[in-house]
């Protein structure tokens, strides 16, 4: 939510800066802004509403010149998306710019007496009261630049990762963190900084991730320093080595990173699962849950926190942790969970299910689990973000960057580490048998070439996407296993297309969501072959009984359902586990082509960001 990128060395720094911009526009696209020392000494501050593209068509007859300067593209929190609201934000006398990702909880308190000293704001947001604290404190105090942020930092409540140069000082970026990422990467004499490591890591693979209540000094003679806000010590600096590389960041020959990612599942979920299951096919290895066997054997309860997509991937987890575990889990939304005054205790393991890492709700769970004494566990895709490091263990999903905001091969690979997890621990407690375990985990194995023949089905979902692009409104159901499926298919559809959908238990449709079905309201129905498909089949007889249009998802071969159904697309048979791997692929390419046919921005649907580090 809002990316913040930072650049002090010997090149010209505009470059630098767009370009992480558009690496970091996931985060948050209604505007965007930089500023620059210039090589003259002047602060040069352009924004624009808008794409990152906007504010280079503002800026290009500009002055661009200068080797030190921050930029930020936002997702607007407090007041509305245009050029004033945008970032950097300045201070009153035009000297200190600023960029921040968070929310400043008592801005109206600070607001106020800055006012009463003077100050006058041109702004709606919250961050413009930063900039003009630290301006208030430095000239008050007559005090450095990084005594005054530090100072801010103390007296400001909220989420904060920021960014603040000096038109006094061109060799100094100071940069501070409360609950929100920064990422510091050095090459040589250069600093690159960024709320994640995708701008920086075209220049760098050294990086280091500043920890909460750190302050940062990058300075062009003394290099990085980094101290404790609060006790004034000096942090020691922790460099981390990134594999990530750049073509990970970029479309691959595909007209959208969505379709590239639904397309890359094959080799990601192989990623995944690589090394985690052993060369006999007999073990899972996982070895952020053997190292804490006893939690695992001992816990009472499993309590899985998380937001959107990673949300309905907890609901799988559920079903399969209980099915090979016997261990109860409940399946909390984050956000809900941390202002609930949780029962949870020492006999709990919370798990945060997280592609980001950085879900402000998720992260705010964990550390309330935490305190209460819980075990608390991260399954992330992003390697060092701030869930992972909070947690006593955990394990990544392992399926590279995901860029398209809305999510993909982050669901599969959460659903894939969270079936491991479950046959690991229903082994290790005795549960599952090895027949149970070999037959599951060969499955796994076969998933990625599974998806492939999925593929095949790549047109016909194109042609069934042209015959519901102008829907209004769609219904997902599906039962068990594949009812998360069935959320996850519509909220994909909402996301991008702007189609209003709904997720619902097949069976519970008929409790009031029947009433809604009629020739215009088509339901896209899993159905494949589990333990409750004559029961489905039953429900599509309802849909069908009331001039409802059916596309269904079956197990190939299926002959019932293809008589009954207006649409069929096939997946192949796979433990009934493992179904939501293979049944969520069609519903992914479904989405995407209708979205496309609709003329939606796929990768960056309106108001939505990718990683929401706010509330
Ligand atoms: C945002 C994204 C969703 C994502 C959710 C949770 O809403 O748009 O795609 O599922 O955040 O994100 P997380 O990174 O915690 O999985």
């Amino acid at each position: 939510m809002c990316g913040i990128v930072g650049y002090l060395g010997k090149q010209q720094a505009y470059q630098i800066l767009v370009q992480g911009l558009h690496r970091l526009e996931y985060r948050g696209y209604d505007s965007s802004g930089v500023a620059m020392i210039s090589d003259s000494g002047a602060l040069n501050i352009y924004k624009a509403k808008g794409k990152v593209k906007a504010l280079e068509d503002h800026a290009k007859d500009k002055d661009l010149s200068g080797s030190i300067g921050i930029a930020h593209t936002r997702w607007a929190t407090h007041g509305e998306p245009n050029d004033i609201n945008a970032h950097p934000h300045c201070s009153q006398s035009q000297n200190i710019a600023l960029v921040h990702n968070g929310t400043i909880e008592n801005y109206n308190v600070l607001k106020e007496a800055l006012t009463q000293q003077g100050y006058t704001f041109v702004s709606e947001t919250d961050t413009e009261v930063v900039v003009q604290l630290i301006e208030y404190i430095k000239t008050k105090n007559n005090c450095s630049l990084f005594d005054a942020v530090k100072e801010a930092a103390r007296q400001v409540v909220g989420a904060y990762a920021i960014a603040v140069i000096d038109k006094n000082n061109p060799d100094e970026i100071i940069a501070a963190r409360q609950s929100s990422p920064l990422v510091i990467g050095i090459k040589d004499d250069e600093y690159f900084l960024a709320s994640d490591a995708t701008p920086i890591i075209e220049y760098t693979n050294k990086v280091v991730y500043l920890n909460d209540g750190e302050i940062a000094v990058i300075n062009r003679k003394d290099g990085l320093r980094v101290f404790d806000i609060k006790s004034r010590s000096e942090a020691k600096i922790c460099i981390t080595e990134l594999k990530m590389s750049i073509e990970e960041l970029e479309k691959g020959g595909y007209p959208h990173f969505m379709l590239k990612e639904i397309f890359e599942q094959p080799k990601t979920l192989a990623d995944c699962i690589s090394g985690r299951i052993s060369s006999d096919g007999k073990r899972v290895v996982l070895s952020g849950v053997i190292e804490h066997k006893e939690k695992f054997l001992n816990a009472n309860r499993i309590i899985i926190v998380a937001c959107g997509t990673s949300w309905h991937a907890a609901l799988i987890g559920k079903h399969l942790i209980e099915d090979f575990c016997r261990t109860p889990v409940v399946v909390e939304y984050a956000s809900e969970f941390r202002y609930c005054n949780p029962v949870v205790g020492e006999n709990d393991i919370l798990i945060a299910l997280s592609q980001s890492g950085e879900t402000a709700d998720t992260l705010a769970a964990l550390e309330l689990a935490k305190s209460r004494g819980a075990f608390v566990f991260g399954i992330c895709n992003v390697i060092g973000s701030s869930i992972p490091r909070a947690t006593h263990s955990g394990c990544y999903i392992h399926v590279g960057p995901e860029i398209g905001v809305a999510s993909t091969k982050a669901f599969t690979g959460q659903v894939t580490v969270l079936a491991m997890l479950a046959l690991l621990v229903g082994q290790m407690k005795g549960l599952v048998s090895d027949e149970t375990l070999e037959k599951v985990a060969s499955d796994i194995r076969r998933v990625p070439l599974l998806i492939k023949d999925i593929f095949k089905m790549n047109d016909r979902i194109q042609d069934l996407a042209k015959i519901f692009t102008y829907a209004h409104n769609f219904l997902y159901l599906g039962r068990g296993y594949n009812y998360p499926s069935a959320l996850e298919g519509a909220l994909k559809l909402k996301e991008i297309s702007y189609i209003h959908a709904e997720g619902y238990p097949a069976a519970e449709m008929k409790h009031g969501t029947i009433a809604l079905i009629d020739n215009d309201m088509p339901s896209v129905v899993i159905a494949i072959k589990d333990n409750v498909y004559e029961k489905t089949v039953s429900n599509i007889q309802q849909v069908k009984a009331r001039g409802g249009k059916v596309v269904a998802i079956v197990t190939e071969g299926d002959t019932v359902v293809s008589g009954m159904a207006d649409y069929v697309l096939e997946v192949p048979e796979i433990s009934e586990c493992l179904t939501p791997l293979l049944t969520s692929i069609p519903l992914q390419l479904l989405a995407y082509y209708i979205a496309v046919n609709k003329g939606r921005n796929v990768d960056q649907p309106r108001n939505l960001a990718k990683s929401v580090t706010v509330e």
